[in-house]
């Protein structure tokens, strides 16, 4: 497995050295002795897009999910998210939130998309960086997400993929596409750790490998699990935040023709008429920049986009509610004590794969705004096998009459 990913990135980078063509994304590479150039030492250089990547700064609102939505204290029982799951906000507060979360930390690799100064340590020093104890990464004056990142040393037009188990995950896939999705795509991605290594991983080596239905198969035969719900015994995926496979994924509208950038980076002109890329990422409803680009086919693009987010979310919320009763029910199944784990089985795989679709959708930040086809194929999976695994607990309980 190991040596499969070493030789994808191995071809992935000579593809790129060959066809280094304008708008495709570079690879870093890996060597040691790399450091990091802080974004403030390119704000005289670059004065427009560095105040634009401080206002990101101004994205400072968190809501608590725990408390927003109760029913996950239930849904994600066992693990530290259902005690602390504060909502994402702007890249100025990545490890400040890192630092303030309640959830505990083991490993180094926590870091893997929260700053620079731990991205280069896996580029100088390999895998083993993910594996370090979370204490031996010094937190004080570490930078956020910077210019590093996703330019490497080399901030402007380029993009340099500094994440490598991306290029791992897409495979030769990295040429066709649009680097700006590539530079999101680095850390808005479902990923996982590595039982073994520890490192940051994806569940793929192609792009058309990163949907729901594969990434699912991925993790079955690897015998994945994030956590063991302690009540019911089911081990469970937890899903992180699949923007990148949510936007390019089968039914997108606009993926692979608007960009990430094109939608959340205005174009922006300065007092002297030059155009720069804002850098700081906001709602397209936040900026009317973005929005002229889109009128000509939205004329209400916000009362367009809250439409979807409403049935999306009550949708969301509305099977929610029933995985947290098969959840409570399932765990009454095992205190019980009537039935074998044989009996359970199939109700517990039920269970697992009915939250794996709930969560792709309960996690991707946008509310069904990215994709609300995929999103919707995704309730429907989720509702059937909730359903299923009700019938079962159903059948079980009327065999002890
Ligand atoms: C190095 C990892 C990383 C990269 C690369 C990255 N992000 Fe993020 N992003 C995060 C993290 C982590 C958060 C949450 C920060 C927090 O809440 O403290 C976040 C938050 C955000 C938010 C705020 C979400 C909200 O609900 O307010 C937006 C918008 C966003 N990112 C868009 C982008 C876009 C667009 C790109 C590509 C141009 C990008 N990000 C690249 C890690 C990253
Ligand atoms: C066609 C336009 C479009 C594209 C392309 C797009 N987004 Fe979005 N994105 C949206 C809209 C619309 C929302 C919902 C905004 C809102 O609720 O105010 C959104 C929301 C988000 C959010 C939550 C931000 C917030 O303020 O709540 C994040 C994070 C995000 N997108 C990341 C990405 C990433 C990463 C990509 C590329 C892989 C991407 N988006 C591509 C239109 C787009
Ligand atoms: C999260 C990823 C990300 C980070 C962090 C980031 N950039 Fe960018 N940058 C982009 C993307 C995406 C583009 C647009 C690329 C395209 O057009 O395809 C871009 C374009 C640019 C450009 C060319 C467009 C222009 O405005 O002239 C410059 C210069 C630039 N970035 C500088 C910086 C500097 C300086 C920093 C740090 C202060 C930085 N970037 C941080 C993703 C990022
Ligand atoms: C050339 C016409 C056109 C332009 C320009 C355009 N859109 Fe769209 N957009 C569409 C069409 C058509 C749909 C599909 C409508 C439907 O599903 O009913 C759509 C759907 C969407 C959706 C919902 C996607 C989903 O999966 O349900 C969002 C969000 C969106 N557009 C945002 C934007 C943003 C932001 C811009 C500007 C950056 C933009 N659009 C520019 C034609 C356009």
């Amino acid at each position: 497995m190991k040596r499969m990913i070493l030789l994808g990135l191995t071809i992935v980078m000579i593809c790129c050295a060959g066809f280094a063509m304008a708008g495709a994304a570079k690879v870093a590479e890996k060597g040691t002795g790399i450091t990091v150039i802080p974004a403030t030492e390119w704000e005289n250089q670059f004065p427009d897009v560095y105040a634009s990547y401080m206002a990101n700064s101004e994205n400072e609102a968190v809501i608590e999910y725990t408390e927003e939505y109760p029913i996950i204290q239930t849904i994600y029982e066992g693990y530290g998210f259902a005690k602390y799951y504060g909502s994402a906000r702007g890249h100025y507060y990545c490890v400040s939130d890192l630092m303030a979360t309640g959830r505990p930390h083991a490993l180094a690799n926590c870091f893997t998309c929260k700053t620079a100064e731990f991205t280069v340590m896996t580029l100088n020093d390999g895998d083993s960086a993910y594996s370090l104890p979370f204490e031996s990464v010094d937190s004080a004056g570490l930078e956020d997400v910077g210019c590093f990142t996703c330019h490497a040393n080399e901030p402007g037009g380029q993009i340099t993929i500094t994440h490598t188990y991306l290029a791992d995950a897409v495979g030769e896939d990295i040429a066709s596409i649009p680097q700006a999705d590539l530079s999101c795509g680095q850390c808005h991605v479902e990923y996982y750790f590595a039982p073994e290594g520890k490192n940051t991983a994806m569940p793929g080596t192609r792009l058309a490998e990163l949907n729901p239905d594969a990434m699912y198969d991925f993790y079955e035969k690897m015998g994945f699990s994030d956590y063991t719900n302690p009540r019911t015994g089911v081990n469970m995926l937890k899903t992180q935040h699949p923007e990148f496979e949510t936007v390019l994924g089968k039914g997108s509208v606009h993926g692979g023709t608007f960009t990430c950038a094109d939608c959340h980076m205005a174009k922006e002109t300065n007092d002297k008429g030059e155009t720069y890329r804002s850098h700081n990422l906001v709602s397209p409803l936040a900026s009317e920049t973005i929005q002229a680009n889109c009128a000509a086919c939205h004329s209400d693009l916000a009362g367009f986009v809250h439409g979807i987010q409403e049935k999306m979310v009550g949708r969301t919320v509305a099977i929610g509610e029933n995985l947290k009763t098969l959840t409570d029910r399932l765990a009454e199944a095992v205190a019980s004590g009537k039935y074998t784990d044989e009996q359970l089985a199939d109700c517990r795989a039920l269970n697992r794969k009915g939250q794996w679709y709930w969560d792709f959708v309960f996690v991707e930040n946008s509310n069904g705004a990215h994709n609300s086809r995929l999103d919707n194929r995704c309730l429907d999976m989720a509702e059937a096998f909730i359903n299923a695994a009700m019938l079962q607990l159903d059948k079980l309980e009327k065999s002890d009459i």
